[in-house]
């Protein structure tokens, strides 16, 4: 969704005919999000995209709600519930409500199968772990540190260089994910003020098609429920695309962290929103430079969101023993902030080089069993001195 893209061949105006050597007619599909009124990408196949040999339920379980948890505050090492499985069948649910839930994976293999999530939004943050993501968009190199935004109803797939430590984090979005509207002139070119431009954003690249039938398998996810379609051609197929619907990548780095005379709310660390919900990052940066700054964050009671804290890399500054790949969350309507002496030991600091995603929701998050099986017992009491 950042702008406009247009890859291969394309007939001069949409919707005429568009043929292929042999004569035969190009398949185009419109690729198109709120009915016809909001974003789209028109795909040319050599192929109908809908041409289906068989439909099945396929059982997969990413996490069970656990009914009886307590709001209060909580740390999880996801690492302990890091099991076998490929870039969609290794993912743990450990947080959900009707507007996103998130996921940790560790993909320890890989597969033939297509993947699509057909009601929601991905946006994986790629921990540990490179490679291509492969769609009918084309290729999109990816490393270390990335983002990867697909939007739903893409066909893909995360083909990893190795599979010795690949470790992702992974928020599904119910809603369509977006470049903050105050990022954004009247135009929808990213502003002067936005932490990140266009230049940061990297799309895919077409690949020759592929025109091949032997039978493909596609595992589709519907809200909590999935598939395996099995499509009579393969689905990278397409001769051209154009349009403002694509994935795409943008690497942690390229985040341009704003800072201020005192501390700033996390707003500014703010990097992607939904309906309900928004993405943000922390990155390397300086600290407040007013004389008698305090860094760390002032305690604060998040009335209005749960919060959701990913830990990348580094030392937290408001933090103990937390770990890449821990996760915390602080509950709406539960005070938190830096643990005792964090605060002082911030006085006189001139930078920090954390790395972290968070996501904060505006409506409460249910919990799963593996929050329940990887809980720090003592997290909620960290306070006391
Ligand atoms: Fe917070």
């Amino acid at each position: 969704m950042p702008f406009y893209m247009s890859q291969g061949e394309l007939p001069a105006k949409r919707h005429i005919m568009f043929k292929r050597q042999d004569g035969q007619l190009y398949r185009e599909e419109l690729f198109s999000t709120h009915g016809f009124s909001g974003i789209y990408s028109n795909k040319y196949h050599y192929n109908m995209p809908c041409k289906t040999l068989s439909v099945e339920v396929m059982p997969m379980n990413y996490g069970n709600a656990w009914e009886d948890s307590l709001l209060q505050n909580y740390k999880m090492d996801t690492r302990k519930s890091d099991r076998r499985g490929n870039f969609f069948s290794a993912r743990n649910k450990y947080f959900f409500n009707d507007d996103v839930a998130v996921y940790t994976a560790s993909v320890t293999e890989d597969t033939h199968q297509f993947y699509r999530n057909s009601y929601a939004d991905e946006v994986i943050f790629i921990h540990e772990g490179e490679g291509v993501l492969a769609s009918e968009y084309g290729h999109l190199e990816f490393r270390k540190w990335d983002y990867l935004v697909i939007p739903r109803g893409t066909t893909y797939q995360l083909k990893f260089n190795n599979y010795n430590d690949v470790r992702m984090f992974v928020v599904e979005s119910n809603s369509m994910v977006e470049i903050p509207r105050n990022y954004r002139n009247e135009y929808g070119q990213l502003l002067e003020t936005a932490p990140y431009c266009e230049r940061d954003i990297r799309g895919p690249v077409l690949q020759e098609a592929i025109v091949e039938q032997e039978g493909y398998e596609l595992v589709i996810k519907y809200g909590d429920r999935h598939q395996l379609t099995r499509l009579q051609w393969h689905p990278f197929d397409l001769a051209g695309w154009d349009g403002y619907v694509f994935p795409w990548a943008f690497n942690i780095d390229e985040f341009a962290p704003i800072v201020g005379k005192i501390h700033l709310p996390p707003t500014i660390h703010l990097l992607l929103t939904a309906r309900n919900f928004v993405i943000c990052n922390f990155v390397p940066r300086l600290f407040d430079f007013h004389p008698e700054a305090i860094p760390a964050p002032y305690y604060h009671s998040n009335i209005d969101s749960e919060e959701v804290l990913y830990y990348v890399h580094g030392e937290f500054m408001s933090r103990t023993g937390i770990d890449a790949g821990s996760v915390t969350l602080h509950r709406k309507g539960v005070p938190h902030g830096p643990q005792p002496h964090k605060t002082e030991d911030s006085i006189g600091k001139k930078e920090t080089f954390e790395y972290a995603v968070m996501v904060d929701t505006f409506a409460p998050l249910k919990l799963t069993e593996h929050v329940r099986q990887t809980m720090d017992q003592d997290y909620n009491r960290s306070w006391i001195e």
